[in-house]
């Protein structure tokens, strides 16, 4: 694991394989191990980046609020460090808010997106308030509450929920939170993969991939539709019998349709 300081805090990231970059960003509350299982089917074809975000796995957390955007330019930061002007990107969940919020600001420094089992939109309003919610409640008992309450809807495969059980009982409390308020106030980026159907010239100009389990049982294949309506030219790839987390559950498969980001 490499530490490099960027925009005020201290950023661990790996880096592996060989070809063109492509930077996968974790999910919530998870960490860069969250693509331990995929890795191996893509570092003969990619330069692979694996940022912890703010606050998880070896990264520092500052004090919230923090926004995607902040999140977006930790990502920013860590290329200029490594001297990476574009990079192909791909986000699981809460990293696809990220990668988002990043191709919004830098549309020249992305190559291609893809957006794992991830969405768009923006939270509703009850669905906002439960993050602050839940937020409290992780300052109060710590990050079991969220451990347990995830783990069943992460995946139904018991191996994977081993895992990502382990990796979330030792991210810090300090994390979940921030994060928790970061992904409650991110802007509704939907309509922003629309303007790009109706010509108003917004710069989306890279090609767009959705990948999403039909069996997700934390945001429906639904939200996932809901881009591919919202952009026709987007790549969308169902993965039948996947549920949250198809770089785990579904790794060579997951694997296959990152190619497309080549
Ligand atoms: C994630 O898996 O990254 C988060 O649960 C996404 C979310 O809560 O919106």
């Amino acid at each position: 694991m490499n530490i490099v300081a960027v925009n005020g805090i201290n950023l661990a990231y790996t880096r592996r394989g060989k070809g063109m970059p492509l930077m996968l960003v974790h999910g919530f509350p998870l960490d860069s191990s969250s693509w331990n299982e995929i890795t191996p089917f893509l570092e003969d074809k990619f330069d692979i980046i694996l940022p912890d975000l703010r606050g998880f796995g070896q990264s520092t957390t500052i004090k919230s609020p923090y926004t995607m955007s902040d999140m977006a330019d930790d990502l920013a930061g860590l290329l200029d460090h490594l001297g990476i002007e574009k990079t192909a990107m791909a986000g699981h969940s809460m990293g696809g808010y990220v990668t988002l919020a990043f191709a919004k600001k830098y549309p020249n420094r992305v190559s291609g997106l893809g957006l794992i089992s991830s969405q768009a939109a923006g939270d509703p309003p009850d669905r906002k308030e439960g993050r602050y919610k839940t937020a409290a409640e992780v300052a109060e008992k710590g990050v079991g509450v969220v451990v347990d309450a995830m783990t069943p809807k992460l995946s139904a495969n018991a191996d994977v929920q081993a895992i990502v059980r382990a990796v979330m009982e030792r991210q810090k409390p300090s994390a979940l939170i921030g994060a928790l308020k970061a992904m409650a106030e991110r802007e509704n980026l939907l309509p922003l993969l629309s303007s790009l159907r109706h010509g108003s010239g917004h710069a989306f100009i890279f090609p767009l991939l959705v990948i999403h389990g039909d069996h997700d049982a934390l945001i429906p294949i639904d939200r996932s539709k809901e881009i591919k309506a919202a952009m026709p030219s987007a790549q969308f790839v169902e993965l039948k019998g996947a549920g949250h987390m198809p770089m785990m559950e579904f790794a060579l498969e997951t694997s296959e349709a990152l190619n497309m980001l080549k």
